[in-house]
């Protein structure tokens, strides 16, 4: 039999799951939501989340990958031959996201080059939407492909697809290696700069400002759970991957405290960035933090343009840094999402490596470009709402009740990873899984359905 390839250096590994969790949700999802959810008095909900579900679910993935040594559907089968499903369902979520969050990257790619020239100009949002994106032009010239997206969506999953060909030490883990440190470094410049700029401390007072009244609110709960999720990249089939790959000897406890304080950090970092740049631009146009507050597509690619265009010096600078570390952050995570399938139909079809990044990022990437015509952006929307309601954390719901309640693994897996971590999983940890994430998901699971189907 092959060998199971593996990471090089702890370090390897850390950096590329910590690559995979920081991407776009830390940088344009997480200012925005803890704004909503109660700004200051968010990271009550926050914390809460992080230490009862996603740290306790970051432990209980890399065990499994760990231990079961296999890509999630065929770690989920070995653990009970009856939920390999639950492995491919993980994998198939992941596979949607894959095919449009590359689609952002290009868009990154082309703004990193527009920010030179600030060739945005002073409409932002006209810009992206009919210059950029060409939604304007006649409707029945939908379809046809936009080259400005086009052609770094090509770039983008040939360097994806060409890291991932490399394998997990030479492609993954070396890609990593280079990505996140440049990544944290341009980050904290950009950051830096955002908040010297004049304004600046009204938006980190914004931010700050905590809003006790919302914390009894079901809907900040469910908000910070949703974020924890997502950002950390649980139940999307990655960790379990990723951790499939590490040596026997592994502190796999300590790894994923590593991982999850790491996330939430740049997270935080990215708030601070964020709101100071937003603070600027309100002074600059007279208005309140209040009123330019955004997030995701918004915030990315008409409201940070428009700051761009407003800062005193070096616009073009800060303009390319900004968006080249969307790039980085994106890629990372994207080539992660990606190896879930290429390992899954590795692992099921018994390809090569090579057979199965051909067939599976090639499928993926292709459907990927009916995301760069005109009118692509309306699926785009569609398949984000649909997995942002439905795939992650109901994925996760499913999987904890699996583990804990109808296979009751629990334990076992507690034993595997005290056995060779120097931290010891206690009975929080069993707590936080069997019973106090199980409460939280499934209320959030009825929430949504109430407000979808009622
Ligand atoms: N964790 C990533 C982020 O915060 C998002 C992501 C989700 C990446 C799923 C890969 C898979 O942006
Ligand atoms: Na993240």
């Amino acid at each position: 039999m092959e060998k199971r390839s593996q990471w090089g250096t702890r370090a390897g590994f850390i950096l590329a799951a910590m690559g995979s969790a920081i991407g776009l949700g830390n940088i344009w999802r997480f200012p925005a939501v803890a704004y909503e959810n109660g700004g200051g008095a968010f990271f009550i909900p926050y914390l809460f989340a992080l230490l009862t579900a996603g740290i306790p679910l970051l432990v209980m993935e890399f065990t499994i990958g760990h231990k079961y040594r296999g890509s999630a559907p065929l770690s989920f089968f070995r653990m009970n031959k009856k939920t390999e499903w639950l492995g491919w369902w993980a994998v198939l979520v992941s596979f949607v996201i894959s095919t449009y969050y590359a689609v952002i990257i290009a868009w990154a790619i082309s703004y990193s080059y527009f920010a030179f020239n600030l060739s945005w100009g002073q409409d932002t949002e006209a810009f992206l939407f009919s210059d950029y994106l060409n939604l304007s032009v006649d409707p029945g010239q939908t379809g046809s492909l936009v080259p400005g997206v086009f052609f770094p969506l090509i770039l983008v999953w040939l360097i994806t697809l060409g890291v991932l060909f490399k394998g997990v030490k030479k492609g993954i883990e070396a890609a990593n290696k280079i990505f996140i440190p440049t990544l944290v470094v341009l980050f904290l410049i950009i950051v830096l700069r955002a908040i010297t700029l004049p304004g600046a401390a009204e938006g980190l007072q914004t931010f700050f400002a905590p809003n006790f009244d919302t914390i009894m609110n079901g809907s900040v709960w469910v908000a910070a759970y949703g974020q924890i999720f997502f950002s950390l990249s649980i139940a999307f089939a990655i960790m379990i991957t990723y951790s499939s790959y590490l040596p026997k000897k592994s502190d796999i406890t300590n790894n994923a405290f590593i991982t999850g304080f790491g996330n939430s950090s740049f997270e935080l970092l990215a708030g601070i960035g964020v709101f100071g740049a937003l603070g600027f631009m309100a002074q600059q146009n007279g208005v309140g933090v209040e009123e330019v507050v955004s997030g995701g597509v918004g915030l990315a690619f008409v409201v940070f343009p428009q700051i761009i265009n407003e800062m005193p010096a070096l616009n073009g600078l800060f303009g390319f840094l900004f968006f080249f570390s969307l790039v980085l952050a994106g890629l990372s995570s994207l080539i992660s999402i990606s190896e879930t399938y290429v390992a899954g139909i590795k692992e099921k079809l018994g390809l090569s490596r090579t057979a199965a990044v051909g067939l599976g990022g090639g499928l993926a990437a292709l459907i990927s470009i009916l995301f760069s015509t005109q009118g692509g952006l309306f699926f785009l929307d569609a398949a984000d709402y649909f997995i942002n309601q439905f795939g992650v954390a109901f994925v996760g719901l499913v999987e904890v009740v699996i583990v804990a309640w109808f296979l009751r693994k629990l334990t076992d897996l507690q034993n595997h990873a005290n056995g060779i971590s120097d931290m010891r999983l206690g009975s929080w940890w069993k707590i936080s899984l069997g019973i106090i994430t199980p409460i939280i998901l499934g209320y959030m699971m009825f929430d949504l359905f109430r407000q979808n189907l009622m």
